[in-house]
């Protein structure tokens, strides 16, 4: 069956979301990063290189080190907070209460006839295995395709990346296939799983996962 559905928005261009400062889970609470969470930052990141660096991009040579250079993250948290401007990314630090527990982001939004972007995430070490990630990706589709009118959104998986890979089967995301040498990771064009959920599915399913993830346990 043919499924219509009009955007809201028909001109493309950068549309901030409304409230889009601040994103609620259940446990996790989702704001941009300021320069301020410099310390925090680099403590997670320092001390979780070794479980990050195999599943990120590497670090152009001479470029500067965002963990531990503070000049260097203020300079990111700038380029995030343009991006928001621009409509063209969302980056949200991950946190529980007042604690830094890593990053989800919206990346590469593209509006015309596509009305899509991708997702990344990532936990710090010592706070994996709470299910934070799978709870902000939820919060992060609702934000997306209520307030941001997206049509699509895209999570790719390194096949070994089993972890990461748990996270999407979770919360049921549909997997496409495989996309050969798709990106750059650690150095190494590494082939990736596509997953993706469409407003559509979205809508179908909104209800089923806000009360598994994001609306407050009633047996709590
Ligand atoms: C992938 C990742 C974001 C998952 O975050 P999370 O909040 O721990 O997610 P969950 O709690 O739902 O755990 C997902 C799976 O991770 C694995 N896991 C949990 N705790 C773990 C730990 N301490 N060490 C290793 N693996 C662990 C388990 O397989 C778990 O599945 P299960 O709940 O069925 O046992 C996190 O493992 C991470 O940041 N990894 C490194 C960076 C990365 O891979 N980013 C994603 C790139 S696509």
């Amino acid at each position: 069956m043919r499924q219509e559905r009009r955007h809201p928005w028909p001109e493309p261009g950068p549309r901030p979301g409304r409230g889009s400062e601040l994103l609620r889970g259940r446990r996790v609470t989702l704001r941009p990063l300021q320069p301020a969470d410099f310390e925090q930052w680099r403590d997670v990141r320092v001390r979780s290189r070794d479980w990050l660096v195999p599943w990120e991009p590497r670090r152009p040579p001479g470029a500067p080190d965002v963990a531990t250079d503070r000049q260097a993250f203020a300079a990111r948290c700038r380029a995030r907070d343009r991006e928001r401007q621009l409509g063209t990314g969302y980056g949200y630090g991950i946190f529980v209460g007042p604690r830094f527990a890593g990053e989800i982001n919206i990346n590469s939004v593209q509006r015309g006839p596509l009305q899509s972007a991708y997702v990344g995430y990532w936990i710090d070490e010592a706070q994996a295995g709470h299910g934070y990630a799978p709870e902000a990706v939820v919060v992060i589709c609702r934000f997306a395709f209520e307030e941001l009118g997206l049509h699509r959104l895209q999570i790719a998986i390194i096949p070994r990346n089993h972890a990461s890979r748990r996270v999407v089967e979770k919360l049921r995301i549909r997997e496409e296939g495989l996309a050969q040498r798709y990106l750059e990771i650690n150095g190494v064009w590494e082939d990736h799983i596509r997953y993706a959920i469409t407003v559509e599915e979205w809508q179908e399913r909104r209800g089923e996962l806000l009360a598994e993830w994001v609306y407050p346990d009633p047996e709590r």
